[in-house]
């Protein structure tokens, strides 16, 4: 609506402007409630597209989480980013993945120049995984990090198969209730796939993922990509449950290429055939002659030999061979002992809820310093005390 008013507009006209007005303060929208109804308790998150708060439903006393959609720089209305997220969201029905309540709205009125605030309301989960990871007195036992693999890759699977991309795992991305159900947030980069035919391949945006979880295929430019990018997340995640901090920290995406290779060897058409045709392969400086060290390098912390395993699967460099979330969950470390064993019991010593933003930055181990802007890791600064970038955890 163009509320702008012409110096000669009559008086009549500008009374009618204000009866617009007027009728838009009083207008009722169906479907869409005042965010008044809830009760602002605390700030949780501090993301790129706005803030995250725990809230309280006035009346049945219902806890939830209340995250603003983000107007500014919005010239053409609601932000298509926000749709996407919603529309997904809505089509998302699963136990592992997080549920959107509603969409709630402040009043239009003369002090915010008559545009409205959105919020996403959803259940409320006590805490997400970077903030539990970040904190040594939550220790996990083997059984009950299988049970967070476990329910992590059952969200991966049924979004899969719902023609849904994540695009965006990270620890602090995946929530865990006070009762140890692990639900998959923010789909804010969320978009559906399908499978294009050789004649005509897709092409999705490669800036996507966190830099620290981004898998070799987007960083060398790939934009006909799928499911395997969630997979090596998963990948990231799942040896972030036993070192605690992420284990490949990049500063660059050439950094971030050079730490993946130190890892899971060097990237050549050998190991991944056809890799040569991506964009950036020719253009970035790939270490030659590196080998493979993912299980070698983790043993240090994970004992158990179907972990390493799966673990090698998750973290392979061609997606045509990385394991997906279906194999995944028939890998033989869900299946022997000790078995998938519910987060409840542990949990229930921790009453403080514990988020990445809430905690102090996670403490890195070994020093290297490094030149450049960390990417688009979000919300994940070096701590002061570190002084420097830290090249690997592990
Ligand atoms: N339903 C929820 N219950 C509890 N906490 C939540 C919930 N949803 C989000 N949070 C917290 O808020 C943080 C930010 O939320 P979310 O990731 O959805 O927003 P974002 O703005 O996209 O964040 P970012 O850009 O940093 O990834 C999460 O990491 C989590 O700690
Ligand atoms: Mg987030």
């Amino acid at each position: 609506m163009n509320t702008s008013t012409s110096t000669n507009v009559s008086s009549s006209s500008v009374s009618h402007a204000q009866q617009v007005m007027n009728k838009l303060e009083d207008f009722d929208f169906p479907y869409c409630d005042e965010v008044t109804k809830y009760e602002k308790l605390a700030k949780i998150g501090q993301g790129t597209f706005g803030e995250v708060f725990k809230a309280k439903h006035r009346q049945t006393k219902k806890v939830v989480a209340l995250k603003k959609v983000l107007m500014e720089n919005e010239k053409e209305g609601f932000p298509i980013t926000a749709l996407r997220e919603i529309k997904i969201l809505q089509l998302l029905n699963h136990e592992n993945v997080v549920n959107l309540i509603e969409i709630c709205r402040t009043k239009a009125t003369p002090f915010n120049r008559y545009k409205a605030t959105f919020y996403l309301v959803f259940d409320f989960c006590e805490h997400d995984l970077a903030g539990l990871l970040s904190n040594v007195n939550v220790k996990f036992s083997l059984g009950e990090i299988k049970k967070v693999m476990q329910q992590l890759l059952n969200g991966l699977y049924f979004i899969h198969s719902n023609k849904i991309l994540h695009r965006d795992m990270k620890a602090a991305n995946i929530l865990i209730t006070k009762n140890g159900v692990l639900k998959l947030a923010d789909f804010g980069l969320a978009r559906a796939f399908s499978i294009s035919k050789t004649s005509q391949p897709n092409r999705y945006t490669n800036r996507v993922v966190t830099l620290w979880y981004r898998p070799p295929e987007l960083l060398l430019g790939e934009r006909n990509y799928g499911p395997p990018v969630d997979m090596w997340g998963a990948g990231c995640i799942m040896a972030e449950m036993w070192t605690r901090s992420p284990i490949m920290q990049g500063s660059t995406e050439q950094h971030q290429l050079t730490l993946i290779s130190q890892l899971c060897g060097s990237i050549s058409p050998e190991t991944w055939p056809g890799v040569e045709k991506l964009e950036f392969y020719n253009k970035l400086d790939l270490p030659k002659g590196q080998k493979r060290k993912v299980k070698e390098r983790l043993r240090a912390y994970v004992k158990d030999p179907y972990a390493l395993d799966l673990l090698d699967k998750l973290l392979t460099l061609d997606p045509n061979k990385r394991i997906d979330s279906d194999n995944a969950l028939n890998h033989d470390f869900f299946w022997t002992d000790p078995m998938p064993c519910e987060l409840a019991k542990m949990l229930s010593q921790h009453t403080q809820s514990m988020f990445e933003y809430l905690a102090p930055p996670r403490r890195r181990v070994v020093q290297q310093p490094h030149a450049g802007q960390p990417g688009h890791q979000k919300g994940m600064q070096p701590s002061a005390a570190d002084g420097q970038y830290h090249d690997r955890v592990f």
